[in-house]
């Protein structure tokens, strides 16, 4: 009877179970898969577009990258996996580097936001006496030293924010297309600044991302590189590669 099966769905009656009270739910989470594994199994291993010399892990469309988009267990969201792709100022950057070795021969050199470690892998095949790779996403560690094993090469990667701290103890600081946000590129700009004051040199490659600080740099080459997970061929455009002045 209609009346019964009201009261039944209200919970009413001796027999009935109380209502549950209402819980809020808990942010799904699924556990992160391991960086070492995830890249191993579900990225391409290819020649990088414009820079055939380097081969990377790379994304593909099949690469599920969205399974290290699940919020941390807080609610807070993971880093875009920006490791995943080679910058067009990161390109810029390494195609520089290799046309030029001089650039980093001998030095000691730091990849600010190395990300798949392209800038660090140029560097260190170029002559650079010491690289050292920075970047904040631990999966972006785990693809550089993948990706340095990978070219025959040595780097020491770093986990940590570098940006709030001292200049390093190197002598060349380069980013690769790290200008794409604001907060980030104030941070980062006022990191090379205290570089620069205490005399490391800075170069940086970007494609003109919205928060560059051109009225400090100096062009010193342009490439044409194809953007984000873009094919060598559809669409090229021009990437600059600076130097940062007082
Ligand atoms: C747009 S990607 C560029 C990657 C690479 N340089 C290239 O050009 O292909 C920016 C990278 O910077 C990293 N990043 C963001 N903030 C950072 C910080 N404070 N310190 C170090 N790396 C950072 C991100 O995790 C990401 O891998």
């Amino acid at each position: 009877m209609a009346t019964d099966r009201r009261s039944r769905r209200a919970g009413a009656g001796p027999h009935e179970r109380p209502a549950r009270r209402a819980v809020k739910p808990r942010p799904k989470t699924h556990p992160r898969p391991d960086p070492l594994r995830f890249i191993r199994a579900h990225m391409r291993l290819a020649p990088v577009p414009t820079i055939p010399e380097i081969r990377l892990y790379m994304a593909h469309q099949g690469s599920g990258l969205w399974r290290l988009g699940e919020p941390y267990e807080d609610g807070s969201e993971p880093p875009a996996p920006y490791w995943a792709f080679p910058w067009a100022g990161g390109l810029a950057l390494a195609r520089h580097i290799l046309e030029r070795p001089e650039t980093v021969a001998g030095h000691r050199v730091l990849d600010l936001g190395s990300g798949s470690g392209l800038v660090a892998i140029a560097a260190a095949m170029s002559g650079a006496r010491e690289v050292t790779a920075a970047d904040i996403d631990r999966y972006a560690v785990a693809a550089i030293g993948l990706n340095a094993a990978e070219n025959g090469v040595t780097i020491a990667a770093l986990g940590s924010d570098l940006t709030t701290g001292r200049a390093p103890a190197v002598d060349l600081v380069m980013t690769g297309d790290l200008f794409y946000e604001r907060e980030l590129a104030e941070r980062v700009t006022a990191f090379l600044t205290r570089c620069l004051a205490d005399g490391v040199e800075v170069l940086i490659g970007d494609p003109g991302r919205a928060y560059l600080p051109r009225s400090r740099l100096r062009l010193v080459a342009e490439y044409p590189v194809p953007d984000v997970g873009e094919a060598v061929t559809t669409a090229m455009k021009p990437s600059g590669v600076f130097a940062l002045e007082p």
